[in-house]
């Protein structure tokens, strides 16, 4: 039987939009619609169990997971949220021991539910350039605790002269042009390797894909991922008035080898034509027996009989009577 004990993470739950998460530290209390809530009141008890305010309120104490985690970050940025990341993992194929790449880790999101499958022997490596974004998700991945499991790294990948990975997994895009890093992704994939891209709107998505077809990529999909609440009650169950509304488009594919010749091959198999004098038996005139005017019986103008003009009897006019 799990008991909450001091700097055990706890979610205080009243209800769907009315839920508080923390670590429980002794001294601390906090102060709500619904009533105080002492953390005090939480140690020695069961997780699952009923906490009543000063209101007469009561509030259940529940293990949080990491779906409570990513619901309830700072947002720095906009977030990928778990209806996606739930299929981006199914989808890819994460799991425990997996090298993942990430690029764009905004408010870590993406980052600490990845980092909670891959755990505890897989890693995440996720890149970013703004040092504002990067100092946001490291406090939400720590909050998450999954610091182990994550590093994170301050370098623009678009322009980098060198891959920092080699053999990854799976790689996941978040950022603006998605289209342009996919050279360097391909470089850092292992062969069938997987990728993930968040791409807001359908004019990324039709720029990636034709990115990703140049750059060798197979098993191509995109997709949109609609989430509809719906609130069951006796006799009246219905849809939801609260949701998410549109949030992302995803786009999916492996790397393939299409085999087919790169300009560079292309290139260097021009310059052996042109550079090495392939062994071309030199044309060495075969003996051809030279076309000795083969004795063409000149052509002698045939007698033609010239035509005299054959004596046409001049029609001469018939004497009319
Ligand atoms: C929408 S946010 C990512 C959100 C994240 N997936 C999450 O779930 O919290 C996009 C991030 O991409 C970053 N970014 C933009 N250009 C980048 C680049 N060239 N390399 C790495 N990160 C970049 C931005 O600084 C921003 O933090």
């Amino acid at each position: 039987m799990a008991k909450i004990k001091q700097n055990s993470p706890v979610l205080f739950f009243y209800n769907n939009s009315k839920k508080w998460l923390a670590k429980i530290s002794k001294n601390e209390s906090f102060h709500t619609h619904i009533g105080i809530l002492k953390h005090s009141d939480a140690i020695g008890k069961e997780y699952g169990s009923k906490l009543i305010t000063n209101k007469d309120k009561y509030v259940y104490l529940l293990e949080p997971t990491m779906y409570d985690y990513v619901m309830r970050i700072q947002h720095g940025t906009q977030i990928v949220y778990p209806k996606d990341i739930g299929y981006i993992i199914a989808r890819a194929g994460i799991g425990d021991g997996q090298k993942i790449l990430e690029i764009g880790t905004g408010s870590g999101s993406l980052t600490s539910f990845v980092a909670s499958v891959v755990k505890p022997r897989g890693h995440v490596y996720t890149f970013d350039v703004d040092e504002k974004f990067m100092k946001i998700a490291e406090k939400n991945i720590k909050k998450a605790g999954v610091s182990k499991y994550i590093t994170q790294h301050n370098l623009d990948l678009k322009t980098a002269k060198k891959m920092p990975l080699e053999d990854v997994d799976v790689a996941l895009i978040d950022l603006g042009d998605p289209w342009l890093v996919i050279p360097q992704i391909r470089k850092m994939l292992k062969g069938s390797g997987r990728l993930f891209a968040i791409c807001p709107t359908m004019n990324q998505l039709e720029k990636l894909t034709m990115a990703l077809v140049e750059n060798e990529f197979t098993d191509i999909e995109s997709t949109e991922h609609i989430i509809r609440n719906i609130e069951a009650r006796d006799g009246k169950t219905r849809h939801s008035f609260q949701g998410i509304g549109h949030t992302t488009y995803l786009c999916f594919a492996r790397k393939a080898f299409f085999d087919r010749p790169t300009r560079k091959d292309m290139e260097k198999s021009i310059t052996k034509i042109v550079k090495t004098p392939t062994k071309t038996t030199k044309k060495t005139p075969t003996k051809t027996t030279k076309k000795t005017p083969t004795k063409t019986t000149k052509k002698t103008p045939t007698k033609t009989t010239k035509k005299t003009p054959t004596k046409t009897t001049k029609k001469t006019p018939t004497k009319l009577s």
